[in-house]
């Protein structure tokens, strides 16, 4: 049986995910680890970016750690076949509904942030956001001709009770850990499904986290406190759409993109699908300047949340932190290490 299956994708995905292989098989020299072409790679050999195989692998696993997808070459596939679609499939297929993006300042890394230090020194907040529902998923969806001329375009935003009380829980249990605040962003001021989204984490704070304070915020309201002041956040659970939003303002916060790790996570023991939020980076790609370290992150994720080995998820931040106050910097911190010196000054921290 896999252990950890690694997907690395396109662009800069092969490059960091070799990292944090490397990594990976320092810490923990017995995990079983495989990999897989996933994403414009494989449909370029395939001819889909997520195979049955590769879907049957990954849910086989006990943890997967993607690189990235996507680049211009494949922007002219066909819409269902595009790496991207792969990768909706590949969280739909494993029923990877929470979405784990943690928006955390490193004290080395303060000065990178486009905030002020004072307002993002020692920030560590968690978005929880849906990842299997919503709009990116609801049907109908599709683009119609008008009659008179021009066209109709439909996506259809859907929750039921049931989608939005598994995603508030993992976010409940996740602050109780924490600072044990949890804010819910929707827009129930002017959506049905925002209205529902409010009703249903209400009841299930009633029910089953009163020990928890629960604060409702307006989704663009949540986007001006994330700019605002950050730091009164720990846990912000959304929905996928504005989930997405949030979470790339809230990277921003950090720093940098290139140290943003991310988890998946699905009902308790089914596999996680670990990613790092940055994209394939194509511009930089195939060039060794990219930044390792949001995938050696979301390797510490995946021993953490999947494979049962928090020890050696805290050996692998503690090397992160070391490193990083060491001085050890890539291009997009400000440094001149290639992408494979990253790895290798974790390693020497390890
Ligand atoms: C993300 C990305 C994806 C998303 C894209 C690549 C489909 O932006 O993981 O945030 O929108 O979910
Ligand atoms: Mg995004």
């Amino acid at each position: 049986m896999t252990d950890l299956l690694l997907l690395p994708g396109d662009g800069i995905g092969p490059e960091v995910t070799a990292q944090a292989r490397r990594v990976a098989e320092a810490v923990a020299p017995d995990l079983s680890i495989a990999e897989a072409l996933f994403g414009g790679c494989s449909f370029d050999v395939y001819g889909t970016p997520l195979t049955d195989e590769t879907l049957a692998a990954a849910k086989a696993a006990r943890a997967v750690l993607m690189g990235a997808v996507g680049g211009p070459q494949w922007a002219g596939a066909p819409r269902d076949r595009r790496p991207e679609a792969g990768l909706l499939n590949l969280r739909a297929g494993m029923e990877v509904y929470a979405n784990l993006r943690p928006a955390l300042c490193f004290p080395a890394l303060a000065d990178a942030s486009s905030l002020k230090r004072h307002l993002v020194e020692g920030l560590d907040f968690m978005i929880v956001r849906e990842l299997t529902g919503g709009i990116y998923f609801g049907t109908p969806r599709f683009i119609e001709e008008l009659p008179g001329g021009g066209k109709r375009a439909v996506d259809t935003q859907v929750y039921t009770t049931a989608e939005i009380e598994r995603v508030a829980r993992v976010a409940f249990q996740l602050a109780r850990g924490r600072r044990n605040l949890v804010h819910s962003a929707e827009k129930s001021n002017v959506m049905d499904s925002g209205l529902l989204w409010r009703q249903v984490v209400t009841d299930l704070h009633a029910r089953e986290f009163p020990d928890v304070r629960l604060e409702h915020i307006l989704a663009d309201n949540a986007a001006m406190q994330i700019v605002r002041d950050p730091r009164q956040f720990d846990v912000l659970v959304t929905d996928n759409l504005f989930g997405d939003i949030l979470s790339d303002a809230a990277a921003q916060l950090t720093g940098s993109l290139g140290m943003l790790p991310s988890a998946a996570l699905g009902d308790p023991g089914r596999p996680g699908l670990y990613e790092p939020i940055h994209g394939s980076a194509p511009d930089i790609a195939g060039q060794g300047l990219a930044n390792p370290l949001a995938s050696i992150l979301s390797l510490e994720m995946a021993f953490r949340w999947s494979l049962g080995r928090p020890e050696a998820a805290d050996r692998i931040l503690a090397a992160v932190v070391r490193a990083l106050d060491g001085g050890a910097r890539t291009r997009d911190l400000g440094g001149s290490l290639t992408t494979v010196q990253m790895g290798d000054a974790v390693l020497a921290a390890l």
